[in-house]
């Protein structure tokens, strides 16, 4: 059907043609040797393909600037599909497209220069013609192609037309024009269809990912045939495995594939009708991801829907009506200056590394970089301690990864300018203070950005912040009422808590020699105290916030005991000296142990994960029971004795509940990505089931030994998806009668030495503390029975 209206149509344009031709001797199905046509004012058409569909002539680029391209007859906006001289326009006047008397088709520019030639050489009866599929030939006699322009294709393929070893597809320079750009599509040499950027001062692959090996990401290397197709019905496949489809698959559409400006590779289906395009497929559906789109010195910004540019701190657009030319320094770095660095969170600048190393402490990537000149950042990636010193700033995004930061090496300002201001009101100042992982637990094991005890995050100080002005009112009081006693030295407040002197806690950590780890909140030493105990003691650096921190863990922490909670011994606060002293915990925090793919440290037997899932219940159970939310349940925040038994520290976040106005409602997301409840998104008001939520994340990485973040399910950006697929195809799995699921699911490392029973158990609590709607998650005394009923 179609095809016949498009016969009967075609005839009918040919007509029209054919009655308007003046230039031509032929109709406009073919070009006979000997024939010559000049560029007029206005795009000319030279030849039609049978079918009508293409065009092929002087398509106009600019006042009085001509190509010789081949264009979508029935697109709106009349499409290239191929030019010849896309870098060389001719002029409007006396320009010709001539079929030269030796076979070759040329293009002469007004003075007689060559523009572009065939270079065929033919004789007799050889013409040229433009074939249904959007081919130009130049045919001899015979009918054998001499050349054909699907085989130097520019940024388009059309259907049938084949991409081969020696075809690139090179971009064009913006939207609109046809100039080559800087990204290209091409077999690189290990036979994989690749993009790359081709800067003027860099080049880079960008897809497939580089961030993974082919094989990861479905490709192929071994066939090297090196041969891709585009077939009609829309659907691509080629010798290195990639394929796909378009979305609206099916015949008797116009399509072409194209590597647009952007370095962005779609498919496009013409709809006649409208003459409009629209994409049916594309390589990337995250610009960020494509190197070089916002220039030097820049970052990438995910937003819905639209991707944006902007400059780094302390750069600013050089031109501002292009953003691939990037950012320049607004003022020049002097060689002998001080400087600090400016975290980003969730950013990478993609490449340009100078060293690379795994397990490295923070401030030894620091180090690294300030100790380098020519070390403009570093990307530091959280959990994993890989370091990676950057000497050109480039690719920079911000994507949905929070594990991975940039800190920005920016000149200390002395003069308090409104900008260091602002960065600071914004916590984005990492000064030398901020405290990181330090090498000793880093070592350790696969290392975790919050290290042991004392967690916080800039967003996690904020929310104290609000938590504990009610607390902190609470304690003020308590102190004011009882001055002469606090003054007094250290004075035991209730039996086992008391108040610490800071010349004792110098003493008792020898001047706080040994450093545990860190947050931001404040460093944590090691110590011993005069009857010989061991403690952890936790340096308040900060003051204005440290001070309610402080007085929250007092208040709520002081009457706390249990076994399965971190004990804290007691205080200090003298003048400005904040610290808290709490029970050393030998084995450190549980991510070192559950993470290690290092093999540090021992691996973790199933008697001792089902025992840390069973301490834990019973911590969290305790702590609700007492009212007290803990609001950051995570690995980093469960702690092991020598018999591995787990205690929960960082009460830093609780929040008091039905105390007064304690109960009202926390309205800051915190937490760790991964770890965190739905409704803190949602801005609900948030109960002891958030901790529910976390606690079941950290049951399924008990079993499977993996960190959740780290579980993306293809196609799914995003943490808490993941999560919630994962549930959901567990759901189904745990009530199947079949188990041997489990072999796979279940932590290899345990070499299928695990009680299925309890691995059971475990998920469906963890699946069932995961549901997003939190009226269905059960409560911690009800998940501490379930466990209870299957200790051996
Ligand atoms: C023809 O014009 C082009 C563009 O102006 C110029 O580059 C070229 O040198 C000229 N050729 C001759 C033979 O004058
Ligand atoms: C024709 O030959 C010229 C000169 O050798 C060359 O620059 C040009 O690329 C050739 N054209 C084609 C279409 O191969
Ligand atoms: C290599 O790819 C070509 C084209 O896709 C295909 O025809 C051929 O069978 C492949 N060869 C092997 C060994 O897979
Ligand atoms: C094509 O465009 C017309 C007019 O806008 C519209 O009515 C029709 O639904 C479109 N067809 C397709 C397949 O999108
Ligand atoms: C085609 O696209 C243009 C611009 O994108 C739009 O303004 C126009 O309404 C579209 N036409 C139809 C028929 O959809
Ligand atoms: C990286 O830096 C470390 C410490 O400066 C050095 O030992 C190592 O050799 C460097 N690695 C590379 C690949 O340059
Ligand atoms: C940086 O330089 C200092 C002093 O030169 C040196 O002690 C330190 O080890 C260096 N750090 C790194 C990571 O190279």
């Amino acid at each position: 059907m179609a095809t016949r209206n498009i016969c009967i149509f075609t005839t009918f344009i040919s007509f029209l043609l054919m009655s308007s031709s003046t230039a031509l001797a032929e109709d406009k199905n073919y070009l006979a040797r000997g024939s010559s046509i000049s560029t007029g004012d206005e795009t000319t058409t030279i030849l039609v393909s049978p079918n009508g569909a293409f065009t092929c002539g002087f398509y106009k680029v600019a006042t009085n600037a001509f190509t010789f391209s081949i264009w979508f007859s029935w697109a709106t906006d009349k499409t290239v599909a191929w030019t010849a001289n896309r870098d060389a326009p001719v002029n409007g006047k006396g320009s010709r497209l001539i079929f030269q008397k030796d076979g070759a088709l040329a293009l002469l520019d007004y003075n007689g220069t060559v523009v572009w030639s065939t270079n065929t050489t033919a004789s007799g009866s050889s013409r040229a013609m433009l074939l249904n599929s959007g081919d130009l030939v130049v045919m001899d006699t015979d009918g054998h192609h001499l050349w054909r322009s699907f085989n130097s294709p520019t940024d388009t393929l059309l259907p049938m037309q084949p991409m081969t070893r020696n075809t690139k597809l090179v971009s064009a320079s913006a939207r609109g024009l046809l100039y080559s750009g800087m990204y290209a599509f091409y077999f690189a040499s290990n036979n994989i269809l690749t993009l790359i950027y081709n800067g003027p001062e860099t080049s880079s692959i960008y897809w497939p990912d580089p961030f993974h090996l082919p094989w990861e990401t479905g490709r192929s290397t071994y066939n090297s045939t090196r041969y891709g197709i585009l077939d009609q019905t829309g659907r691509f496949v080629a010798s290195d495995q990639l394929e796909f489809e378009a979305s609206d698959l099916g015949d008797e559409i116009m399509r072409r594939f194209t590597l647009d400006y952007d370095g962005n590779l779609r498919l496009y289906s013409l709809n006649i009708t409208s003459g409009n395009w629209s994409i049916s497929w594309m390589a990337l559906p995250q610009l960020c991801k494509i190197h070089g789109l916002c220039g030097a010195n820049s970052l990438c910004r995910y937003r819905p829907e639209l991707e944006s540019c902007s400059c780094l701190e302390g750069f600013e657009m050089i031109d501002s009506s292009d953003w691939s030319k990037g950012c320049r320094r607004k003022t020049n770095i002097t060689p002998n200056q001080d400087f600090s660095f400016r975290k980003l969170t969730g950013t990478d600048l993609w490449g340009y590394d100078f060293n690379y190393s795994e397990l490295y402490p923070w401030w030894m990537c620091r180090d690294m970089c300030l100790n380098n000149t020519d070390c403009l950042a570093f990307g530091y990636r959280k959990g994993t301690g890989e370091c990676y010193p950057k000497v050109f700033l480039f690719n920079g995004r911000n994507f949905p990864d929070p594990y991975n930061d940039i800190y920005l090496r920016v000149p200390k300002v002395v003069s308090s300018s409104p900008e260091l201001a602002a960065g600071l009101i914004h916590g984005c100042e990492v000064t030398e203070k901020e405290a990181y992982p330090s090498s000793q637990m880093s070592v350790g094991g696969n290392s975790s950005f919050k290290f042991g005890y004392f967690i916080s995050s800039a967003l996690t100080l904020l929310v104290i912040e609000v938590t504990l002005i009610i607390v902190g009112c609470w304690i003020v009081y308590k102190l004011e009422r009882r001055p002469e006693i606090m003054d007094e030295g250290y004075v035991i407040i209730s039996s086992q808590f008391r108040r610490f002197s800071y010349d004792e806690l110098q003493k008792a950590t020898k001047c706080f020699q040994e450093e545990l780890g860190s947050g931001a909140s404040g460093a944590v030493y090691k110590g011993v105290l005069d009857d010989g105990r061991k403690v952890a003691v936790k340096k308040l650096n900060d003051v204005m916030q440290g001070e309610q921190e402080f007085r929250s863990e007092l208040s709520v922490i002081g009457r706390i005991y249990h076994m399965n909670l971190v004990r804290i011994w007691g205080f200090c606060d003298e003048r400005t000296q904040k610290l808290l002293v709490s029970e050393f915990v030998e084995n450190g925090s549980l991510d070192k142990f559950l993470f290690d793919y290092q093999d540090i440290n021992p691996v973790l037997q199933w008697s001792q994960r089902y025992n840390i899932a069973l301490g834990v219940a019973k911590g969290l159970a305790y702590l609700h029971h007492e009212w007290i939310i803990h609001c950051d349940v995570e690995p980093e925040n469960i702690l092991l004795d020598e018999e591995f038994e787990p205690k929960i520290a960082d009460f830093g976040l609780v929040k008091v509940l039905n105390r007064g106005a304690g109960a009202q409602v926390l309205s800051r997301v915190h937490g760790t990505r991964g770890y965190i409840a739905p409704e803190w998104a949602l801005n609900l008001p948030i109960t002891g089931k958030a901790d529910v939520y976390s606690y079941g994340i950290v049951l399924l990485e008990l079993v499977k030994g993996v960190r959740a973040s780290s579980w993306v399910i293809e196609g799914e950006e995003e943490v808490e998806m993941s999560i919630r697929s994962t549930a959901e195809i567990l759901k189904d799995k745990l009530v199947t009668k079949d188990q041997s699921w489990l072999l796979e699911f279940v932590d290899c490392r345990l070499d299928g030495e695990f009680n299925y029973l309890q691995a059971v158990i475990m998920l469906k609590i963890a699946v069932s503390c995961v549901e997003e709607e939190r009226s269905k998650r059960p409560s911690m005394s009800h998940v501490l029975e379930t466990l209870l009923s299957l200790v051996e």
